[in-house]
Parts: C-alpha cells; structure tokens; sequence
C-alpha cells in the first residue's frame, strides 16, 4: 500500500465513524511562540482539548504535517525524520477508551489488513497520579488481542505530554511484530532492539498538568497518532523509511550522480530536503533566529553532505523536482509552489558555498591547531569564530569534529554566543512579543488591550500585580499574573469598567524607543527584563500603561471595541488567569 492510500483510507475509516475531516495546520504554528513548530496533530487542537468548542465537533480527524528537530544529528541512521506526517483521530469529550481500542483495532486488522499476530499492546500500570489501565486492558482483550500480548508499563511508556505543561493522560500504544528473534527472553515491545515497532499511540487525556501537578480535565478526549511513513515502510516490509516511494526516486537520483558511495549522506540529503521544502512552504525562510536557524541548519547540513558525495551543486534543482515529484500526491501544495521553493533553496546554497570552502580550509588549521596542542576540545572562540566568519553553524562544526576525534563544548558555546547575543541586539527586541507570533487585526486588538487589563489589574488589586504570561488567539484573550487570591466579582467588574473605561478615552498608543533605564525609571513593565537589549522599545498609553514590548499594537483604544471578562481562575501557586473577550 503507498502512503497517499493509507492516508485515504485512515480519513474514510473515521469519516465512516462519525469523525470530520480537518485540514492539516501548518508545520508553523499559528499564534503560538512557545513551540518552534508542529509536533504533534494534537498541538493545533489544544484549545478544545480543554474544553472549548470546536466548529466542527466532537470526533475529529486529519494528517499533520509535523516537524521534530530534537534527533536532527540522528538522521542518517534508518529511521530518524526531523519530517513526518501523524495521522491522527480525536474525541473532544465525546468516545473514551472502549470506542477509541476498537475503532483502532478494527483499522489496523480489517482496513489495513495487519493479522492479530503481528500486533502487541501496552497500557499504564498506575501510580500515584492515575489508577492501572484496566479499561484500556479490558477492551483489548474484548477486540481479540490475547492477555500475554498486552504489557503494563509506568509513565516513561505510557504517559504522554507535549513538554513539561498541558493536556496528558495515560496513553496505550500498539505496536507491531517484525519477526524478529527476541533479542533477550525478556524482549518486549519497551526494548529499543527493533524487533517491535511502534506504530499508534491514543492517549486518553483527562489530566493537565502544570507546576503544582495533576488535576482533571472539564472532558475525557482521546487523542490518537499514527506515523504514516513508519507504517508504509511496515506494509511495504521495508527495512526503513528511505527505502518507500516518497524517498527512494531521491534515494536513487543520488546513487546516479554521486562519486562517493555514502549512504548517511544520502539519507541526510533527502530527509533534509523534504523537511525544509515543508517548511519552506509553510513560510519559513533561512534566518539566524529560532525556525529560522534550524531550516538554515536542515539546508546547509543537506547541502556539506552533498559534497560529500561528490556531487555538483548546479544539479539542486534537479534534486529538488525529483523530491517534489515524489511527494506531490501527497502534497499537492509542493507542486503548486515549486519555483518560490527551489529558489529559496538554491539562494541559500549559494550563500554557504560562498563560505564553505573558506570555512573547511579554515576549520581544518583550527583542528590541526587543536591535535598539534594535544587537545582534544575545540577551542570555543574558533568554534564562535567558524560561526560569524564562515557561517559554520556550531552543530556543523561540531559534527566535522566528530569525524577527526575532537569535540566542540556546546554549553561553553552557547553562553559565548548568548554574551554575544545581547551585545548585538541593540533596538532588536521585536522577537519578544509576549504570546504573539501572528498578528492579525484581532490578535493586535487583544495584545493592546493585555497591557490595558495589566494596568486595570494594577489599579484595582496592588501594584504586585504583574504580567506572568498571555497568550492570544484571534478569539479571545488569556492572561496570567502574579496575585494571591481569588478576585471577587466586585473587583473583576472593577477591572472590566476600567479598561472599558480607558478604551472610551480613545487614548493614542505610542510607541517609544529608549535606553532600557530610563524604561525602567518611567516605571515601565517588563516581563522578561534579561531579553531585552540595551535600547528598548516601550509602549504608552496615555499615564495609564507603560510597557517594554515589540508590538504591535493599535493605533489608539477606541479600536478595541468592548472588553469581557470571561473567566478568573487559578493558574499556578500565586497566579490567576483570566479569560476574556472583545466583541
Ligand atoms: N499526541 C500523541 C503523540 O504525539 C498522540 O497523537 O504520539
């Protein structure tokens, strides 16, 4: 079965199933600055996961197109993507775990055809936090799956959250058999040997998580995901994912025109490839800053392996329509943007080979100069230097080094380029938005109108009142401060009044650069005082709001229209959030 059918089937199954089709979300998350991109197809859907109402439903499912950029220096190997696509189904409060074990089972058996045999499970064994899965357990069975091929493990299996804060649960995974000889008699589907592979994970997500713990969710979700490319590679009975249709034209077009026979290399070249055109035409474009910086990476990393193979850099392009070629079924949109992609691509190769054989020249006497003192440590400066001068990303230092027997100090380099950093970013705080990375017409209302309620919150409840986090979304507003107690209705219609008050006043926002103390002696707000340069850039509202920020912001109050508390409650130990709206 190729991809493009397994995808089809996967969305028809839930669709039959009651579910709606959702689009995919880009792998650049909209409004959210906290995640660099899309790692999950829960991500996009966090907000109904916790209780707010979708357009669409309660039983939802799509494709995600995901990015993970944690195992980049992994690919290479044979089964490492910094790219890959989640099929995924969820239930909003609406099916649990019986539904969501049976509708899994019944895909992976009847519409994908994987015997019984071939499939073991896992469910969590409990803990303080949450009780052994019996429910999850009990359903397997009812679908057939026999009792020794169902496995318990605690929270480093069977646990899942995105990060450290959020919606979680106990999770149940399936995994398949590949036939392999169990690698010890202990040999189960938690060993990393090989012989299972784990193919789909639904978490039952009732829980949230934050600093002071557990608490229950407002509903019981399931939110489900299933690697596409890892499940082709097991229907096709391929070794790894390199070997299935949307690499192996690349794979091939490679062997074809290289000198050097490298399969690492080859590899790298069209992972990397893939993940930076999805990117790419999601709109992300080579920078030094953030997403920027790892597509720069993807593409410069692509581009040195090239090289190692041997192969001419004038034939990218057609590397590039090889690799589109090959995955257009499935991303059409790649087809549609071909020329935008590949000339961002090829401009970024240009700009590193410039530097790249001036760089290898010059990383060659730095490691000479290292082996020559007896050292096995890269001197941090030359590392740094490698970076501004020859634009050698660390990681790219770092992994020519690795080739010689020498190491780089990665965290002796990052404090060097953190001091260096806010020598450097003088004027350019415009990064730090505080819960803002799209700004449209709604989300530019709703950030002028935080520093309001900031300033309201101040009047009404005591100067200790401070910014500890907001996040926007063309709906609504949410914003946390630092307060001990539960506002009374009095004091939330205090603030309500006020802001609505000051948003009558149709007072002008200004926008003001100046020396970070003269800022702080205006009495001005700071959220993250340590990430802002030497010259900052302040937001005031008349005498009523003072803030360090990078904007933007409205041109004056009036625009904001009506200000709502929706909600107050706690968010942490001495935090309280509130919800609210403008309509
Ligand atoms: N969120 C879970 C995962 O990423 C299931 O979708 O595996």
């Amino acid at each position: 079965m190729k991809a493009i059918e397994i995808r089809n089937k996967y969305l028809k199954f839930f669709e039959n199933h009651g579910h709606k089709v959702i689009p995919s979300a880009p792998v650049i998350p909209e409004n959210d600055p906290s995640v660099l991109f899309t790692t999950a197809g829960m991500q996009p859907l966090v907000p109904y996961l916790l209780g707010e109402k979708h357009p669409s439903g309660t039983r939802l499912t799509d494709y995600q197109k995901c990015v993970r950029t944690n195992d980049i220096d992994e690919v290479g190997d044979n089964r490492h993507l910094t790219y890959f696509e989640m099929l995924g189904n969820w239930s909003l409060g609406d099916y649990f775990k019986d539904e969501s074990i049976a509708m899994s089972y019944e895909f992976l058996t009847k519409e994908l055809g994987i015997p019984n045999e071939k499939l073991s499970v896992t469910c969590f064994a409990g803990d303080e936090d949450c009780t052994r899965d019996t429910v999850a357990f009990e359903a397997w069975k009812r679908a057939g799956i026999p009792e020794e091929r169902i496995y318990f493990f605690g929270k480093d299996d069977n646990w899942w959250i995105a990060g450290e804060e959020g919606p979680c649960g106990p999770d149940t995974e399936m995994f398949y058999d590949t036939g392999k000889e169990k690698c010890s008699p202990e040999c189960n589907p938690s060993c990393g040997c090989g012989k299972y592979v784990e193919i789909w994970n639904n978490v039952f997500m009732e829980f949230y998580k934050d600093k002071n713990g557990y608490s229950k969710l407002k509903q019981q979700n399931v939110d489900t995901g299933l690697g596409l490319e890892r499940m082709v590679m097991l229907l096709q009975g391929k070794e790894t994912p390199f070997e299935i249709e949307l690499f192996a034209p690349v794979m091939e077009k490679l062997v074809d025109l290289q000198k050097e026979d490298l399969i690492q290399s080859r590899r790298i070249v069209a992972e990397h490839l893939r993940s930076s055109m999805m990117i790419i035409n999601d709109g992300g474009r080579p920078s030094n800053v953030d997403r920027g910086y790892i597509l720069r990476r993807l593409l410069r990393r692509m581009t040195r392996h090239l090289n190692k193979l041997g192969i001419d850099l004038t034939v990218l392009p057609e590397i590039i329509d090889t690799s589109i070629d090959a995955l257009k079924e499935l991303y059409p949109e790649l087809d549609n943007n071909r020329e935008e992609i590949k000339a961002v691509i090829i401009a970024e190769k240009d700009k590193f080979i410039k530097t790249l054989q001036n760089g290898e020249r010059e990383f060659e006497k730095v490691a000479n100069r290292t082996k020559n003192a007896g050292n096995k440590v890269i001197d941090t400066n030359a590392v740094f230097n490698l970076y501004e001068t020859y634009g050698f990303p660390p990681e790219m230092t770092e992994e020519l080094a690795k080739e010689q027997g020498l190491q780089v100090d990665m965290s002796d380099y990052q404090k060097l380029f953190a001091e260096h950093q806010e020598k450097s970013r003088m004027g350019s705080d415009q990064k730090f938005k505080g819960g803002l990375a799209s700004t449209g017409e709604m989300e530019t209302k709703y950030h002028t109108a935080t520093h309001l309620l900031n300033a309201a919150l101040k009047v009404v409840l005591g100067e200790h009142v401070h910014q500890k986090g907001s996040n926007i979304t063309a709906e609504r507003m949410r914003f946390d401060f630092s307060h001990g107690a539960k506002m009374t209705d009095e004091e939330k219609q205090k603030t309500e009044d006020l802001v609505n008050e000051y948003i009558s006043k149709n007072i002008p926002v200004e926008r003001m650069e100046m020396k970070k103390e003269e800022a702080l002696a205006l009495g001005a707000e700071a959220m993250f005082l340590d990430k802002y340069g030497d010259i900052v850039t302040v937001y005031k509202i008349g005498d009523f709001s003072i803030e360090l920020c990078g904007g933007p912001h409205v041109g004056s109050t009036g625009e904001l229209g009506h200000f709502k508390i929706k909600k107050e409650e706690a968010s942490s130990a001495g935090v309280r959030r509130i919800k609210a709206i403008l309509d």
